[in-house]
């Protein structure tokens, strides 16, 4: 009885074809799950005689295991199919989505570039707050109290000090109150530039804005000397700008260096021959500099006789401009996107 049972079972597992995963869920509920024919069966055997139950013990496992075998087959039948399925749903003959990417910003792409050109002559980036009290923004770089400088940068004040004015609290008008925070917890050597966003009381205009970026640079080290700033600067206007470029520098006065310079580059658009950039002059301004004034070394807690030192400050958007002739200093923060657009792969 058992033994017929089987051998029909087995044709009619050897001529089903399972292809969809309802018909193989079918399959699995007739012949593999614990309420299936074969589960039956097994269930059955106790009603045989116990001689033949070994012989059909046998019988119905090697039935079950080709019950087994064939929902394998089945199962990885329908997987592969599915796979092929993703396949065939491409259409390879759409048009392609233009990739929509974004591009750096003027800005950015000149500041990365400013401190790559410096990292490669050792300078480090260090970086300060633009939240800064009097102290580090004006006192500690030699700027006396009252003195007109102080009124040269137009300074957004936040909060009076108590009494003192070097307590009181300002938005940073110059990146140079970070050379003061660095010589204080630092012994020389020190050899940093220090990018960031300064802060000016001015209208908006084409030439000038109340946020703008700098770059702020230093060196203090035992027998620094002005020398040492000239050719730094030379070789960073030639990277910049090109190889070609010359600089000259230009009597000028800070209250934090002695003696101090304007640092002009030679006009990479005219070669000198003279244009609106350069207003005829063949000469455009990048950057103020000079020597560390001994006070301002003493100021931070460096002693004045032992080492000397060299800093720079050069604002971010006047490089930007020259380099990209760019006429009018609003459009680095309208966020135009035909503006920003041009920058892709500068
Ligand atoms: N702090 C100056 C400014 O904002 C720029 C400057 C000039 C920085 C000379 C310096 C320097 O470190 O030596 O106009």
């Amino acid at each position: 009885m058992i033994t017929e049972k089987v051998k029909e079972l087995l044709t009619e597992i050897d001529q089903s074809e399972v292809t969809t995963e309802e018909a193989l869920e079918t399959f699995r509920l007739r012949f593999i799950s614990k309420k299936g024919v074969v589960a039956d069966l097994f269930g059955s055997l106790k009603e045989a005689a116990p001689e033949d139950r070994r012989a059909l013990g046998q019988t119905l496992n090697e039935l079950k295991n080709r019950v087994q075998e064939r929902f394998d087959k089945f199962s990885m039948k329908l997987e592969e199919g599915s796979s092929n399925d993703t396949e065939s749903s491409v259409d390879l003959t759409l048009p392609v989505v233009p990739n929509q990417t974004g591009s750096l910003h003027p800005l950015t792409i000149v500041r990365r570039r400013i401190i790559e050109i410096f990292e490669r002559m050792g300078f480090n980036v260090a970086d300060g707050p633009e939240i800064e009290t009097d102290w580090y923004n004006f006192g500690a770089l030699n700027f006396p109290d009252n003195h007109p400088a102080r009124e040269m940068q137009d300074t957004f004040f936040i909060e009076k000090g108590a009494g003192d004015v070097k307590d009181d609290v300002l938005l940073r008008t110059h990146t140079s109150n970070v050379q003061v925070r660095l010589m204080e917890h630092k012994k020389p050597p020190i050899r940093s530039i220090m990018p960031g966003r300064v802060f000016r009381n001015e209208a908006i205009s084409a030439r000038a804005h109340c946020i703008f970026h700098q770059v702020e640079g230093l060196y203090v080290d035992t027998d620094v000397s002005f020398k040492d700033l000239k050719d730094t600067l030379f070789h960073f206007a030639k990277e910049m700008f090109s190889k070609d470029s010359q600089i000259r520098l230009r009597p000028s006065y800070f209250p934090f260096t002695e003696p101090s310079a304007e640092i002009d580059v030679s006009c990479f658009i005219c070669k000198g021959a003279g244009c609106n950039v350069c207003k005829y002059s063949g000469w455009v301004e990048i950057a103020g500099s000079g020597m560390v004034d001994p006070n301002v070394l003493s100021n931070c807690g460096i002693d004045p006789e032992e080492y000397t030192g060299f800093a720079f400050g050069m604002g971010i958007e006047r490089i930007a401009m020259l380099r990209y002739g760019i006429k009018d200093l609003r459009f680095f923060t309208e966020n135009d996107v035909r503006f920003l657009g041009q920058f892709k792969g500068a």
